[in-house]
């Protein structure tokens, strides 16, 4: 699509104005000339973001917003701008958005979903080998110097091969986990969260003997490693609570990439703590960037700062997903990855 093109079906042509489109923190390079090449972009560089006032003040005037998941846009945000009619996060999760509101307004929302699957997925693997066999656990023993030796006992984690993954939420990203169980010896269960989705909602789509539908209370009791691959709503915030905790397997690890909030951080402490659970992989968090400080002093905990999609290539093809869907929209397109058709 040519600046022309965009101009046009704008009809905002009078003085060869661009489209304003206000993008909330700094872009890879290559994501930023395209959309620089046909936009008017306002770039806030500060790498914290904008204050909820900053917002809305920049957004003024704007037809598009470009924003990322720590980005909180509310009805107040959105009334600040009038003439807006695209928000693309540069995320495949959108609970940041007021979706609703803006689909009130006629705004267009959309995400960048597949692109990331196989980043999170990678990375989900990466949080069940650390918490599993004890990895940053024990980077951290020797970095303090308390390594005294190899030892038959010493360190002991959980072998994966032959032990059961519970996968709640049988997305792309679900799936994109499930896929590689084999690989590790794992036997598959799924499960939509008790509320959040039925068996006939998320079927499994191939025959893989080695996946397996349960309902979530089964899953519960009888995996080893339970992931959480759900998008956050109001049916699943604070799924994993007390009550499920006290349901798994004291053996039993959890691993969450999918938001802070659908467990209950104090639940898990307390299940932590109680030694109800063996311990807990997590990347996202209540009340990001804060981190409770029990969790820091916890060993059969490991912490990762909101990595699940951080790789070069698929950050850098999010921006320019997020990208090419403000420029359909502006243009007068259909959006490639709108979050509600
Ligand atoms: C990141 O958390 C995302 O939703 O893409």
């Amino acid at each position: 699509m040519c600046t022309v093109d965009i101009v046009s079906l704008l009809g905002i042509n009078e003085h060869c104005s661009l489209p304003l489109v206000l993008v909330t923190r700094r872009l890879p390079a290559s994501a930023l000339k395209k959309l620089q090449s046909v936009c008017e972009v306002d770039l806030n560089r500060d790498h914290q973001g904008l204050s909820v006032n900053l917002l809305c003040e920049r957004i003024q005037g704007k037809l598009g917003l470009l924003c990322l998941v720590n980005d909180v846009i509310d009805r107040q945000v959105i009334d600040a701008a009038p003439e807006l009619r695209v928000i693309a996060n540069v995320a495949v999760g959108y609970d940041n958005i007021d979706v609703e509101y803006a689909s009130r307004r006629g705004i267009v929302v959309t995400n960048t979903p597949d692109v990331l699957t196989a980043s999170v997925a990678e990375f989900t693997w990466g949080l069940i080998l650390s918490i599993a066999r004890r990895i940053t656990e024990g980077d951290r023993l020797i970095r303090s110097n308390q390594w005294t030796g190899w030892a038959l006992d010493f360190m002991l984690g959980m072998e994966l091969n032959g032990k059961r993954l519970g996968i709640i939420g049988y997305g792309r990203i679900g799936r994109a986990v499930a896929a590689s169980a084999k690989a590790f010896g794992m036997n598959v269960v799924v499960a939509a969260s008790s509320s959040s989705g039925s068996k006939s909602e998320n079927t499994l789509d191939e025959e893989d003997d080695n996946i397996r539908w349960v309902s979530f209370d089964e899953l519960l009791v009888s995996s080893d490693v339970v992931s959480l691959h759900v998008p956050m709503n109001a049916k699943t915030t604070n799924l994993i609570d007390r009550r499920a905790l006290t349901r798994m397997k004291r053996t039993a690890f959890l691993v969450n990439a999918s938001r802070g909030s659908v467990v209950d951080e104090d639940a898990v402490i307390w299940a932590l703590e109680e030694k109800l659970i063996a311990g807990a992989a997590l990347d996202v968090y209540e009340s990001e960037p804060a981190v409770q400080k029990k969790l820091l002093s916890l060993e059969n905990v490991v912490l990762s700062p909101h990595l699940g999609s951080a790789t070069r290539e698929t950050r850098t093809a999010m921006a320019e997903l997020a990208v090419s869907n403000v420029i359909a929209v502006l243009g007068g397109e259909e959006p490639l990855t709108p979050v509600l058709s």
